[in-house]
């Protein structure tokens, strides 16, 4: 194939219809609503009901990817989360299953916190760049839950992106280059028994920190663009204000001088959606790519990939001319803005998500709008449903 461009050939996100706001959470525990809207940066938190998890949120996200394109070519798909519903199964089976996607297509499930999206983005390109007329599925999908009461619980929610990656992107060519930092620390975590993360906060946030300046430096050395390059940057956002103080060190590094500009589009969605773990990076990317009110064409495009454990990586792209015409501006507004608030008790309903006891039959009433639902959990096996 001549003129490979290596990338993101469509990508869409995803959110549930149902959210809770964080004055609403602030008024519960007893906190100033401004330690929400200004201290983190967030005003709501999106909510999956219990006819929602992490497949059907990847399936509606995945959705109009599959209308548009189409399965054919689509020989892999990876699907990403810290969210898993099997210690075996991968969800992207039944997200194969709903989207009618081709039986010679592979599927395997990936973990690493809220970075493994990104792993899967190099590894597809690294497969597309050996079989250019293949094209692989990226499904990141996540729901995240803390303890109720707890400093961590407003920096909860969900949602799901998924990423066509191919030789054909139309939307962001990814660059070769990039920059890693692992460590084993224990900032962040969910041991096998737990349904809520274990999370040291302030240390969270100082190992983020740690890391973007690691692999920053490995982007560079391996060489990696000049920062001043860089048109827009978008960062993992489990909060919007961490993605501030991410861009402020970033600039520290480099000798330069805030420009607000270059993050602000990228926060959008973010805040109206809460931290939705692996897929966080790329529906900030979505939220620069469609509320940014620069024409991005030809443009360089800073990333950075953060999960706690911990996993960082720098990386970058260059929008495609035409990107505009492959977003789905007016859709994603919609979907938005169309959301139910939750009442509190409604919230805690939500919250606690179908646990059937070993063998236990649970039948669940679909709720919202969803294409795809969770119908059933009996003998042990996951029932959905799709319109
Ligand atoms: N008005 C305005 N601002 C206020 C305020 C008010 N009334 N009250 C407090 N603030 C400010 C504080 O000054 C503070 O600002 P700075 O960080 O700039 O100092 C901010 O609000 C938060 O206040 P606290 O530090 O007191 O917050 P906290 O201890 O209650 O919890 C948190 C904050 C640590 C982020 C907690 O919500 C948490 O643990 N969240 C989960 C962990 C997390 O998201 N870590 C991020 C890095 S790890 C990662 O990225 C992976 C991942 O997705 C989990």
């Amino acid at each position: 194939m001549v003129n490979m461009k290596i990338g993101i050939e469509y990508l869409n996100f995803y959110v549930p219809e149902y959210y809770i706001s964080l004055d609403l959470i602030a008024e519960k525990l007893g906190t100033d609503s401004g330690k929400y809207s200004h201290g983190i940066g967030q005003e709501k938190m999106s909510m999956p009901p219990h006819s929602e998890d992490v497949v059907t949120l990847g399936a509606n996200a995945a959705w109009p990817i599959i209308e548009k394109h189409g399965p054919d070519n689509i020989d892999s798909v990876i699907f990403c989360t810290e969210t898993g519903i099997d210690q075996s199964k991968s969800a992207g089976i039944y997200i194969h299953r709903l989207l009618g996607l081709n039986s010679n297509c592979r599927n395997v499930e990936m973990k690493q916190a809220c970075y493994s999206a990104t792993a899967a983005l190099q590894l597809a390109c690294g497969y597309v760049a050996r079989k250019p007329d293949r094209k692989v599925l990226v499904i990141a999908s996540d729901i995240s839950r803390y303890d109720l009461g707890s400093n961590a619980e407003p920096t909860q929610g969900c949602g799901a992106v998924a990423m066509l990656i191919s030789a054909d992107a139309k939307i962001l060519e990814i660059d070769p280059v990039s920059g890693c930092h692992t460590e084993d620390v224990m900032d962040f975590w969910r041991p096998n028994y737990r349904k809520t993360a274990l999370v040291d906060g302030k240390f969270s946030a100082l190992k983020y920190l740690q890391s973007i300046g690691h692999s920053w430096q490995d982007y560079r050395a391996n060489g990696g663009r000049a920062f001043e390059e860089f048109a827009q940057f978008c960062y993992h956002l489990p909060f919007t204000k961490m993605g501030e103080k991410a861009h402020r060190h970033l600039n520290k590094l480099n000798g330069a001088t805030v420009d607000p500009t270059t993050i602000e589009p990228g926060f959008h969605f973010n805040r109206l959606v809460g931290n939705s773990y692996c897929a966080s990076l790329y529906i900030s990317l979505i939220s620069m790519l469609e509320n940014c009110p620069e024409d991005l064409a030809n443009k360089s495009i800073g990333l950075f990939s953060y999960g706690s454990g911990c996993v960082g990586e720098f990386f970058s792209g260059i929008v495609q001319p035409g990107y505009q015409d492959h977003l789905d501006i007016e859709k994603h507004k919609i979907m938005l803005e169309d959301r139910q608030s939750l009442t509190y008790d409604t919230y805690l309903d939500f919250w606690h998500a179908p646990d059937p006891k070993d063998g236990e039959t649970v039948k669940i009433d679909p709720m919202g709008k969803s294409k795809f639902r969770l119908t059933s959990i009996d003998e042990h096996k996951r029932h959905y449903e799709s319109d």
